[in-house]
């Protein structure tokens, strides 16, 4: 009997050392040590033996096990370690690998010519006021001067929410609200941006909805050169340090006298080209002195306080800047004109 286990300690030794996979392993172990295992078949024919050979096999029995089981372990030490490698070397990541950018995001051409417009106003002394997108016939046109079946409300046809109520369509309003507010006595010095609405045409140049910025001063001995000066500096600070201004006589119902500014045109300098259309100039925005009447409704004593006003389309702006030639490109969300104007 014991050389039975001396022959089964020397095959499970020899083929365990062998053994270079978990699961043969495994199964080694149940064939040697398992309930039904070789070992304990071998054992069972212990009872057959005598008193004084028993101990002595069950002594070589345990020692049998004992190396069976110390290999088994190493075994299994050594296939946990290899395993832990091989993991550990398909899961290295390279840290000096260059990373993948993510996509930045950037300013919109038109927030940013806003935020432009914006800036080089306050840098003025401008306060920025905001008012409602749907707004009131009242103040929308007749605060302004605009009274019902006014003519010149046919330029500015818009949606209706009711007969009353409309989508603006224009941002002055606000300069009414704000006058009202200001009870007839403090000066008045600010800009309106926002959007605004019009029944238009749907082309490259028009749009149902676009941005406009108005412009109010109202104070005490304000003139005509005052207007002048605010937008000869808007405009160097806008096109650069050369831009000039004229100035043409125009009509808008809240302001006399009106006029219609233009700039000259920075592409070419004044001598004729495509984006000015040969003209040399650049129109950019409507102005004029306050009516006597819009500074009444206003609250203003037209015989004290005098005033003027400005109002320009963001998207014109933008457009004659960054030479855009439609519209229509601020609104689509087209990646490949907005990416253009990253980082400008
Ligand atoms: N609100 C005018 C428009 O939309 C622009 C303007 C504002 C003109 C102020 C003169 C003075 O046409």
């Amino acid at each position: 009997m014991k050389d039975k286990l001396e022959a089964l300690k020397a095959e499970a030794l020899t083929k365990l050392q062998a053994v270079n996979d978990p699961q043969i392993l495994n199964d080694l172990r149940v064939k040697y040590l398992g309930k039904k295992g070789e070992l304990t078949e071998v054992l069972r024919g212990m009872g057959g033996l005598s008193a004084e050979e028993r101990p002595v096999i069950g002594q070589v029995a345990n020692l049998v096990r004992s190396a069976i089981e110390e290999v088994i372990s190493a075994k299994q030490e050594l296939f946990q370690q290899q395993e832990t490698e091989s993991r550990l070397n398909a899961e290295k990541v390279d840290v000096t690998l260059p990373g993948r950018g993510l996509p930045q995001g950037g300013i919109h051409p038109l927030s940013r010519v806003l935020q432009e417009i914006e800036d080089i106003f306050i840098g003025m002394g401008f306060r920025i006021a905001e008012g409602p997108e749907v707004e009131t016939d009242y103040y929308n046109f007749e605060a302004l001067n605009l009274p019902k079946n006014h003519p010149a409300r046919d330029m500015q046809d818009s949606f209706y929410i009711t007969d009353d109520i409309l989508m603006r369509t224009q941002t002055s309003p606000v300069q009414v609200r704000t006058m009202q507010a200001a009870n007839g006595e403090s000066p008045v010095k600010i800009i309106c941006p926002g959007k605004v609405f019009r029944r238009d045409d749907d082309d490259a140049t028009h749009s149902f909805q676009f941005h406009q910025i108005e412009g109010l001063v109202i104070g005490r001995n304000i003139r005509m050169s005052d207007l002048k000066g605010t937008l000869q500096q808007f405009t160097k600070e806008m096109f650069g340090p050369s831009a000039g201004i004229r100035l043409r006589p125009s009509f808008f119902p809240f302001t006399e006298p009106s006029v219609e500014v233009d700039v000259n045109c920075f592409k070419c300098g004044g001598s004729g080209c495509r984006l000015c259309k040969q003209s040399g100039w650049l129109e950019i925005l409507g102005a004029g002195m306050v009516h006597p009447n819009v500074l009444r409704m206003g609250g203003y004593d037209p015989e004290v306080y005098s005033g003027f006003a400005f109002g320009m389309g963001a998207e014109r702006i933008a457009m004659l800047k960054y030479g855009i030639d439609d519209i229509r490109y601020f609104y689509t969300n087209d990646m490949g004109f907005v990416k253009q104007f990253k980082g400008i």
